[in-house]
């Protein structure tokens, strides 16, 4: 049923968030020690929750995952998410230094928002929807 390259890969990355996000709440529940509940938040949260719901919608609306604003929005995601929690992990262990990682893989992601907001205020529209033949489609540039 899935065609679409983009909104394939941002369900399967979902996923592997969603795995490995529960992974660390129950290692969290089990060991008692809380202190990396935002890292866990924010891999369920913008991980899990933020990407399958790209996934949806680039599957109901083909024309918000394709062409090179929806590639830089994946990619500015797909580097910012890790990096940030990456850098918070090492922040909340300690690492002081982490501290302006985080600011900048925060902005990285921040900015993929706003180009994500930007795809679904431009491309969807009456005609853009799945319903309508692929060769029918307009704005999938
Ligand atoms: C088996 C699955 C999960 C387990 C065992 C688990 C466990 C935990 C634990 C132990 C905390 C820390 C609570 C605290 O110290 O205040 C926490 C916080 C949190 N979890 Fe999970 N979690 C699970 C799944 C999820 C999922 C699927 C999501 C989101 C889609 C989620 C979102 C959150 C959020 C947002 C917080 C922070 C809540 C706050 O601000 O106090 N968790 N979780
Ligand atoms: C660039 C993206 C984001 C940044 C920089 C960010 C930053 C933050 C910060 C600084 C806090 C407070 C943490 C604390 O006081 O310990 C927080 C908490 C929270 N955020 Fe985010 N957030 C982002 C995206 C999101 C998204 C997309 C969601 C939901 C879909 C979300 C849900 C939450 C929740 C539920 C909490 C409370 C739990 C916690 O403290 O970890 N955030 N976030």
């Amino acid at each position: 049923m899935n065609d679409n390259p983009r909104a394939r890969a941002w369900l399967r990355l979902a996923a592997v968030y969603f795995a490995v996000g529960v992974t660390l709440g129950v290692v969290m529940g089990a060991s008692g020690d809380h202190s990396l509940f935002p890292v866990h938040a924010h891999i369920n949260l913008l991980g899990w929750v933020s990407m399958a719901l790209f996934g949806l919608i680039g599957t109901a609306y083909p024309s918000v995952s394709v062409g090179r604003v929806a590639c830089a929005q994946f990619w500015m995601h797909n580097v910012g998410v890790p990096v940030m929690l990456g850098a918070l992990t090492l922040r909340l262990k300690g690492t002081e230094a982490a501290e302006p990682m985080i600011g900048v893989a925060s902005i990285i992601v921040g900015l993929s928002a706003l180009l994500f907001a930007w795809l679904v205020f431009t491309r969807i529209g009456g005609q853009s929807r799945s319903a309508q033949p692929a060769g029918q489609r307009r704005g999938a540039a």
